[in-house]
């Protein structure tokens, strides 16, 4: 492997030497942050797809292996054998907690489900028809109105509290915004109950009758919260790092990386997928959409399809494929939907078009027909990806906290492609 690179200006023969920032897996980075002094040049790199934000220890992936370890440890293995808190003490921590730990921990989550009382009359000001990551967004946003006491950014103590609660309180906020939706009376979390019982029963329960933990859904749901758990520098997580730069109050950082997700081309995916799903309606539909999909003027992709990193399968959609189909045996549910996103799939995967663009299934594409199968609505779909991934983004927000030299405000510059210096006209003369 070449161990040094630099940067030359042809026309001068000037040269910068970039560093390399090597890690325990993967490419190594070459440090440009000299090349502007030294050189007054920019590197133009939008999206980001050559540009390392920050270094972590968190999570790995190798897109063209279709490799994916938390801390170390192959996803799959941590989902057959873990649990969703395991891994959640797993990605904070760094290591597998030993039993006394876990427990320490989980008792802690579960300590810290309820919110404010007042936080519950922010609902009464949405809409009934508020999208619930409308609502996630504000009610995470507000949580920073609270807690001012366990807030400073550089205290270890309080970066532990805020990850407690933040993923604690999670499931109860959305729980709540899916209660908003459907006029019913939010129901308070039972804290004997299991993270994943816990969502069910604030989501399904309701005051007037008992309401019986279905165990297939929630093993299904934490084994789709294990594969949501983290990802790395993926857009809402780089932008949870952006915000926090600022050193701005945790909850709004979190509230920011909520926002970042909902859209289609991140975590709001797997609601597109179903609507993708109920659009095609029937297997004769599939070619003709095909066909519109690889129309470039129809503007129509595939959804749940395609990935920035991986050029391979989504080890994450593998496994979720295999649940999918298992959960809706053991559900004896016979979804047409799972057999169209079958169809779907084999023809693209024998397609020239997704074949020559490296196009796979991704985590998206099938996670919607197991959250339909569990009774979840759409349009809640993103919000159980957000209740997951809160756990990468304290993660990270932790890391780069603890971490000094990753405090620096995370500040790109531009290329101006603006009008040049001109002289203010009075407006008689225009
Ligand atoms: N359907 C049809 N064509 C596609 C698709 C797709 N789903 N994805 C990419 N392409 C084409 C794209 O048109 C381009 O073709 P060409 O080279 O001829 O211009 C080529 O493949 C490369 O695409 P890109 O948009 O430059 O790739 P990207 O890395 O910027 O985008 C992506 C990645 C995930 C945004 C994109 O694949 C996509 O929009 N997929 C559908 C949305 C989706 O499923 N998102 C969930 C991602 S996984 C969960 C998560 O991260 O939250």
């Amino acid at each position: 492997m070449t161990t040094s690179y630099s940067l030359l200006n042809n026309e001068t023969g000037e040269k910068v030497d970039l560093p390399l920032v090597k890690g325990t897996l993967g490419p190594a980075g070459a440090d440009v942050g000299k090349v502007y002094d030294k050189m007054d040049l920019f590197t133009y790199d939008p999206g980001f797809t050559s540009t390392c934000s920050c270094k972590s220890a968190i999570t790995y992936i190798d897109g063209d292996q279709g490799v994916l370890l938390y801390r170390g440890y192959p996803v799959d293995q941590l989902a057959n054998h873990s649990s969703f808190i395991e891994v959640a003490y797993l990605i904070l921590h760094g290591e597998l907690p030993n039993k006394t730990e876990l427990d320490e921990f989980d008792a802690s989550i579960r300590r810290h489900t309820m919110i404010n009382e007042s936080l519950l009359s922010f609902y009464k000001g949405f809409n009934y028809d508020a999208h619930p990551m409308a609502m996630l967004t504000g009610i995470v946003g507000s949580l920073s109105a609270f807690y001012h006491d366990t807030t400073n950014n550089k205290d270890p103590k309080h970066r532990e509290i805020f990850a407690h609660r933040m993923i604690a309180k999670i499931p109860t906020i959305a729980a709540a915004a899916y209660k908003k939706y459907f006029g019913q009376p939010f129901m308070y979390p039972k804290n004997s109950l299991d993270y994943c019982s816990n969502l069910l029963h604030m989501m399904f329960a309701v005051p007037a009758e008992d309401y019986e933990i279905n165990p297939v859904a929630a093993k299904a749901l934490d084994v789709l919260f294990i594969l949501h758990a983290d990802h790395e520098q993926n857009a809402s997580t780089s932008t949870v790092r952006m915000a926090g730069s600022t050193g701005t109050n945790p909850y709004a950082a979190i509230s920011s990386g909520i926002a970042a997700l909902w859209g289609p081309a991140h975590g709001g995916a797997n609601e597109a997928v179903l609507k993708m799903l109920e659009e095609i309606g029937d297997v004769k539909n599939v070619q003709p959409f095909m066909d519109k999909v690889k129309d470039k003027n129809s503007g129509v992709r595939l959804m749940g399809f395609g990935h920035r990193v991986y050029k391979n399968f989504d080890p994450r959609a593998t496994i979720i494929r295999e649940q999918c189909h298992k959960v809706l045996k053991e559900l004896k549910i016979n979804d047409p939907q799972l057999e169209l996103a079958m169809k779907l799939e084999e023809i693209a995967l024998n397609d020239d078009y997704f074949k020559s663009r490296k196009l796979y299934p991704n985590v998206d594409f099938y996670s919607g027909i197991i959250y339909k199968a569990l009774g979840i609505p759409v349009n809640m779909f993103t919000p159980m990806f957000a209740i997951a991934r809160t756990v990468g983004w304290v993660a990270h927000w932790n890391e780069m906290n603890a971490d000094p030299a990753g405090l620096k405000i995370a500040r790109p510059r531009q290329v101006y492609t603006g009008a040049p210096v001109r002289e203010y006209q009075a407006i008689s003369t225009r």
